[in-house]
């Protein structure tokens, strides 16, 4: 069992251990001494893990319920968080319980955020399931529900009190979701980490195959990333900004889609147009952007996904973005491979409608 620290030294009584390994091992039953668990998941992964989960803490002696709720990011809204919160009333869930949030970004971004309103805030462990809540949802603390006006629009920071990541869950992951979160990881690979980038690189062919032991050591090094990058900024004002790099693009292609593209799919093709349109600012060079194109290409992110998507909205959408300012889109810029672009300390800047529009637009010629 593997252990890093999420070190948030300005409130180091937040901070918290990451567990890499078996989850159900002597670890978590420090967390649930004298505890009643409330496990929080969806239909699909209790369908799957239900069994294994709640039998392991009934068995140890703990007083255990398990709420679900249908799959998918539709659920993630105010009339589902409404109906865990009253299940846990209900069923007289006080103060000292633990909410376990077992599943994807969508379960841990609610049960987070039941947990931090519920009797003022009561604690919670996250499990993730999927990739992309190993590597990123899952660290942080940044819960939250979608509202018709917008996603994730509701929410708070609210840091759970451990992260126990088990590669193994990833074996009944389909390979679409494998990849959403390979995408969030090698974005991080590419702003922080060129060693990192360049095992991808060299492991590309075993990793698109899922080979475990790889998968796991993708995990720990984006995992080292994300953390330092939260102990830097954990309220996101800055620092964390780095982590949106990909994502300008990436938000207007899900959303000109209609979202039917995977996220870490639209983010792909983001971190592709905006590494190109770095190059065009004279910022990046030409060989970097195609080793970028060519490792995500094996994940299947190429201009093909764009086909039957209208693009000519692209910048009005873009200019919705949370990072538009004076309405001019901004980015997060590469520098090269491990580094982003700051200029007096800003780490996203405005780029002109001419610039992205012919980035989308080569993009889309090759
Ligand atoms: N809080 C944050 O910092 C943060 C960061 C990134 C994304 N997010 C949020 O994360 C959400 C996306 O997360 P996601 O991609 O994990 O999606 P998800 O939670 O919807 O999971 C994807 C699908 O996989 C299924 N699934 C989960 N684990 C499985 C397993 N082991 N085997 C088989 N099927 C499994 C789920 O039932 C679901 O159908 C979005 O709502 C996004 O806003 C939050």
């Amino acid at each position: 069992m593997q252990t890093l620290i999420v070190n948030l030294s300005q409130e180091n009584k937040l901070s918290y251990p990451i567990f890499i390994g078996n989850v159900l091992h002597k670890k978590i039953e420090k967390y649930l001494k004298n505890k009643t668990v409330v496990i929080v998941t969806d239909n699909i992964v209790k369908l799957i893990y239900k069994e294994k989960y709640k039998n392991y803490f009934e068995n140890k002696g703990y007083r255990t319920h398990l709420i679900s709720f249908k799959n998918g990011e539709l659920s993630k809204n105010q009339k589902v968080k409404t109906m865990i919160e009253e299940k846990m009333l209900k069923l007289n869930i006080d103060r000292d319980a633990l909410v376990i949030a077992l599943g994807g970004g969508v379960v841990g971004d609610m049960a987070g955020f039941v947990a931090a309103t519920y009797m003022r805030g009561i604690s919670y462990i996250q499990i993730p399931t999927t990739l992309l809540a190993m590597v990123d949802s899952s660290i942080g603390g940044k819960t939250a529900i979608d509202t018709p006006y917008g996603k994730n629009l509701l929410g708070v920071f609210w840091q759970p009190v451990a992260v126990f990541i088990d590669v193994e869950f990833l074996s009944s992951l389909p390979g679409s979701h494998i990849n959403n979160g390979l995408v969030e990881a090698i974005k991080m690979f590419i702003t922080s980490d060129a060693r990192a980038f360049t095992y991808v690189e060299k492991n590309i062919e075993k990793i698109i195959a899922h080979d475990p032991i790889l998968l796991k050591d993708i995990i720990t090094r984006a995992i080292k990333i994300k953390s330092r990058v939260i102990s830097e900024d954990m309220k996101d004002y800055g620092a964390r900004m780095i982590l949106n790099f990909g994502h300008t693009m990436g938000h207007a292609i899900e959303f000109v889609a209609n979202y039917k593209l995977l996220h870490g799919y639209a983010v792909g093709l983001g971190i592709v147009i905006e590494s190109r349109i770095s190059m065009m600012l004279g910022l990046l060079d030409c060989a970097t952007v195609e080793r970028i194109e060519n490792v995500l290409a094996k994940l299947g992110i190429s201009k093909k996904l764009l086909r039957n998507i209208k693009l000519n909205n692209m910048l009005n959408v873009i200019k919705m973005d949370k990072k538009a300012k004076k309405n001019n889109a901004h980015f997060i810029l590469l520098n090269k491979i491990g580094s982003v672009f700051k200029e007096n300390s800003k780490i996203a800047h405005s780029v002109t409608d001419e610039i992205v529009t012919k980035a989308i637009n080569d993009f889309m010629r090759v």
